[in-house]
């Protein structure tokens, strides 16, 4: 065993690159989100002007929130941790900054066609083709990057985390193009390439797995590397995780038909894909509660440690997902939960309490680190950062399970005679009172990005470039 401090340096400016756009499209993404959970309980909020009504928007607050904010965070922190694990620098800092810029490229033309109506109609894979070929090209250069590194690491052994990582790439890459499979007419519309009910699997086949494997595999991945460091202890049982990591992924990709319930997709791929579903819960607990058990012995530091109780409440709420997803999968529970509110607010407890809770920890972690500061401008901010994203994404939730119960049954509520009971409009104003709750619960969670936004500014324009080239220094211990 030696002990040698090695010249060379990590590429921290890419991370620290997406680091921060992830904290700016937060901002904007979820702020959007405000806006058309707004536009519901105002629906003047349309302005009338065919790019700002809500049919155009959501979709833009979709790609903003999962690919801007939710990519980014994906993208800076798989880039340190495959440096840190592997103790060495990414294989080509040319192809790094090429990811980072290509992008931001392909989140500005969403940004610009969606709000214009070009879309291919396919849910979170609504970018037309030339901006999804792009996208394709920036994923396998991203892919190129993080196994090469992988490939040229100084360690024997392959983190755990960056198997996570490293799933979520190639499955994203896999699902992408196969999706957009399709024909183009223009520059700005293409057709599917399949139809019908072929068409309806292959989408939420790739539908629910970038769910699997965008807004969980991948957010495993930080999960494994961040409670951990911020918790100062080693991962409760690396076995447990080496088994979680093989059944998630080998069951996630079946589960997609459970979007489609009573729908003219063959009954059996139905029932496969409810059963799947409900044998996820498995695994999906297995890492919760691996993650969670990484505290033993640390749960004092929750006490004072604003940035560990992020990182704990997300495995909380991922926990709580994964258990009400593998329940809306069951056929009769879906008739009841699908096109309502329930299917929002599930949503939202994993992408606010889970894949943005888990990425507001990591960053807090990390952005002192690549800028070469001990600590975050201020504890006491990220704190009060906490309660608001808590309360807001309990107020969110809570409110869509109210309006989709409500909502289930008020829609299949029959008088004597077989007619309906309510009309649609009246189950809409049932809904009223929530949607405020909602817009509420939301609002209070983008103010706390807002808090996140000043207190990253502080920290970055306290460090110097010397002191983050300094902090990007590896430090090989023991190395072989
Ligand atoms: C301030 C926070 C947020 C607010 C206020 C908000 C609000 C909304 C609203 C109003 C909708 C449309 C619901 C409907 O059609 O009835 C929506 C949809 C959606 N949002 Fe958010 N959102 C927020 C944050 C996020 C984040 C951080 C993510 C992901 C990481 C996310 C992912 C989604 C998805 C995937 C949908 C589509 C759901 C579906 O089609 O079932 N949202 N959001
Ligand atoms: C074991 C884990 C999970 C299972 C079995 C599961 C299952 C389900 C089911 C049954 C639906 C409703 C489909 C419908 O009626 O249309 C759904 C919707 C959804 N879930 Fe999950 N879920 C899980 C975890 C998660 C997590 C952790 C997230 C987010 C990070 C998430 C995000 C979504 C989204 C975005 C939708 C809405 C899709 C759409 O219609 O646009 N799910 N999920």
């Amino acid at each position: 065993m030696s002990t040698a401090i090695s010249p060379t340096a990590y590429n921290y400016k890419v991370v620290r690159q997406f680091a921060i756009m992830t904290v700016v499209w937060g901002i904007l993404g979820m702020g959007l989100g405000v806006f058309i959970a707004s536009q519901l309980v105002w629906p003047e909020l349309n302005f009338g002007l065919p790019w700002t009504t809500f049919g155009r928007l959501r979709p833009l607050h979709t790609n903003l929130v999962i690919f801007a904010f939710g990519g980014c965070a994906l993208f800076a922190t798989s880039y340190y941790v495959v440096q840190r694990t592997c103790q060495t620098r990414l294989i080509s800092d040319s192809l790094a900054a090429f990811t980072f810029w290509g992008w931001q490229a392909v989140i500005v033309g969403a940004i610009v066609t969606l709000p214009l109506g070009y879309t291919t109609t396919k849910e979170y894979a609504e970018l037309e083709w030339p901006l999804a070929i792009l996208l394709a090209i920036v994923w396998v250069t991203y892919g190129l990057v993080f196994f090469g590194t992988i490939v040229k690491r100084k360690t024997k052994h392959i983190y755990v985390g960056n198997w996570f990582y490293g799933a979520f790439i190639v499955v994203t890459a896999m699902l992408h193009i196969v999706n957009h499979a399709s024909l183009p007419v223009s520059v700005f519309k293409s057709y599917s390439a399949y139809s019908g009910a072929t068409d309806a699997m292959i989408q939420w086949w790739y539908g629910h797995n970038a769910v699997g494997f965008f807004l969980t595999t991948g957010f495993l991945g930080m999960m494994y590397y961040f409670v951990p460091k911020q918790a100062e202890r080693p991962i409760y049982s690396y076995r447990l995780s080496i088994v979680h990591f093989w059944a998630l992924i080998t069951l996630y990709i079946w589960a997609g038909p459970h979007h489609l319930h009573y729908t003219a997709l063959p009954d059996w791929a139905q029932s496969l894909g409810m059963a799947m579903s409900i044998i996820l819960l498995a695994p999906s607990w297995g890492g919760m509660i691996n993650g969670m058990m990484t505290l033993s012995g640390a749960w004092h530091k929750l006490r004072t440690d604003p940035i560990l109780r992020f990182l704990v409440v997300s495995l909380a709420f991922y926990g709580m997902s994964t258990f009400e997803g593998p329940m809306m999968a069951i056929k009769t529970v879906n008739s009841l939960s699908h096109y309502t509110d329930w299917t929002i607010g599930h949503v939202h407890a994993g992408a606010l309490g889970w894949v943005a809770m888990i990425s507001i920890g990591a960053l807090y972690h990390m952005i002192p680190k690549v800028f070469g500061r001990q600590q975050m401008h201020s504890i006491g901010l990220i704190n009060t950062h906490f309660w608001l994203a808590t309360i807001g994404t309990v107020l969110y939730i809570a409110s869509m399970w109210v309006n989709g119960i409500t909502q289930g049954l008020m829609w299949r509520a029959i008088n004597d005679d077989g007619t309906l009971t309510y009309s649609f409009v009246e189950a809409l104003q049932a809904s009223h009172p929530g949607f405020i709750v909602r817009a509420l619960g939301g609002a209070f969670f983008a103010a706390g990005m807002l808090f996140m936004a000043y207190n990253v500014f502080r920290t970055v324009r306290a460090s110097n470039p010397a002191e983050a080239e300094a902090a990007a220094q590896i430090a090989v211990v023991g190395a072989h």
